[in-house]
């Protein structure tokens, strides 16, 4: 592969246009510790939920990533003053608006997330309307839903949704749309009903870890949530939040990432601060693949026992296995000997790795929402390019694996959702370095 690096570059996490890539000399099997950083997915809403209060809350355990540095800047742009360092947010939405900038939330479709907690503080909430992306439609006509059924007047118009409500009033909701529960609705919903008038029910709310951490810092700023983490939340509306303290659950997606990327190059890593009880799911299936996943006080220790062997995957809402792990599964199995397939059930467009794993020699077809892994050739590097945040994992998993020299390009989509992924691994022995595109 032609792709010699001019220069390496060495940066902190910053919101940039400039393009890098990974160059992965693959075949090293990863060995020792890697730390897991807080969750992206529940950091984010828990930094909207400090909108709720006028006083400061103090958030640990974010991980520094473009995503949560674009939720910095949302929250900046509607007039809460923030500092984020060293993993700990603070803070002070003392006097908001309730019109957020219309590129900023375009850009991260997480950002809808603000809505809830706008529209229950000022009671009002205009935001982009945010798009589709490449791994599936991602309406958010279930936020839209809940908002309305606790009284808000919704409408769309140029490109906005104008979200209004005289004082928002507790009911009896449900939430499930056409792959089952929505997490962001879920909480953006939940963070609409903790300032509501009466009592809310959400029926067939989102059960994932993100919600019951956005549950906990919720309530930790007074607010009366219970069934969090079941399909059945209730929320007691109270008169006001105040500031609040809390600290992020590990993020359960990298450390699957972490294992699987141990279990393809046969390696051995210990995973520091991975919550097993969040990766059930992962587990078992690692497991199924021949893969020993073995809990060591709060470590997990993840270990491949000779072969992969072929399974079966299916995508679904927790505590069924993530769509946020089945790009990086996929990767896994094209080195199991035999056939593997993996269903997505989430996301209608969530296999734009599969054309990128083939051009390292992977043998995928598409049928219909699966993936048919005919897995046992061995993988050679090259030139891939990344689509999206998982995709990119995916291919960096395969290009550690594979022989030779991988270029995983446009890693900007994995900076989006991943701690410095490529000094962790460099930590455990992959040979990887961010270089600038050619
Ligand atoms: N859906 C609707 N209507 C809605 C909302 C969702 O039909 O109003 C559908 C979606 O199209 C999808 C399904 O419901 O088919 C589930 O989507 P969900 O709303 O749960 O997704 P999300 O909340 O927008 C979060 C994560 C995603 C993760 C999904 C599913 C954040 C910031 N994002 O998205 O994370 O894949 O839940 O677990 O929390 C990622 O981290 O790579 C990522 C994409």
């Amino acid at each position: 592969m032609s792709a010699k690096p001019a220069t390496v570059t060495d940066r902190r996490y910053k919101i940039s246009n400039f393009m890098e890539s990974f160059l992965i000399k693959g075949g090293v099997p990863l060995h020792g510790e890697v730390e897991i950083s807080g969750s992206k997915n529940a950091a984010l809403p828990i930094m909207a939920a400090t909108l709720l209060t006028g006083e400061p809350c103090v958030i640990r355990r974010v991980p520094d990533l473009s995503d949560t540095q674009f939720m910095v800047q949302i929250l900046e742009s509607l007039g809460a003053m923030a500092k984020f360092a060293n993993g700990t947010l603070t803070v002070h939405a003392k006097k908001i608006k309730g019109y957020a900038d219309y590129e900023l939330v375009r850009k991260m479709r997480g950002s809808i997330c603000i809505a809830g907690p706008l529209l229950a503080r000022l009671h009002k909430a205009r935001i982009s309307l945010p798009g589709g992306c490449i791994i599936g439609a991602r309406p958010i006509n279930l936020h839209l839903k809940g908002f309305e059924a606790l009284g808000a007047k919704i409408k769309i118009e140029g490109g906005y949704v104008d979200a209004t409500v005289k004082k928002l009033a507790g009911t009896t909701m449900f939430l499930g749309g056409r792959a089952g529960s929505t997490v962001l609705g879920t909480a953006n919903v939940m963070m609409a009903a903790v300032l509501a008038d009466g009592v809310t029910v959400i029926e067939s709310a989102a059960c994932e870890p993100e919600v019951v951490d956005l549950a906990d810092f919720l309530t930790a700023m007074g607010a009366k949530i219970s069934g969090a983490g079941s399909p059945t939340i209730t929320v007691t509306g109270v008169e006001k939040l105040h500031g609040a303290e809390h600290e992020v659950i590990p993020d359960r997606i990298e450390a699957a990432t972490f294992a699987i990327a141990a279990a393809a190059t046969d390696g051995e890593i210990t995973i520091r601060g991975a919550r097993a009880d969040h990766l059930r799911a992962v587990i078992d299936k690692l497991n199924e693949a021949g893969v020993s996943v073995e809990k060591r006080g709060a470590n997990l220790v993840v270990r491949r026992k000779g072969k992969l062997k072929p399974s079966d995957v299916t995508t679904l809402p927790y505590s069924g296995f993530p769509t946020d792990v089945q790009a990086q599964m996929t990767a896994m199995f094209t080195l199991a000997p035999g056939i593997s397939i993996i269903t997505e059930r989430i996301f209608e467009s969530r296999f734009m790795h599969v054309s990128e794993l083939a051009r390292l020699g992977a043998d995928i077809e598409i049928e219909g929402p699966s993936a048919i892994v005919k897995g046992g050739r061995p993988l050679s590097g090259a030139p891939v390019m990344a689509s999206d945040l998982r995709a990119s994992a995916a291919l960096v998993i395969a290009g550690l694996a594979a022989k030779g020299t991988t270029q995983v390009n446009r890693i900007y989509h994995l900076d989006r959702g991943y701690e410095r992924m490529d000094a962790k691994l460099r930590k455990l022995g992959a040979r990887i370095q961010r270089v600038e595109e050619k």
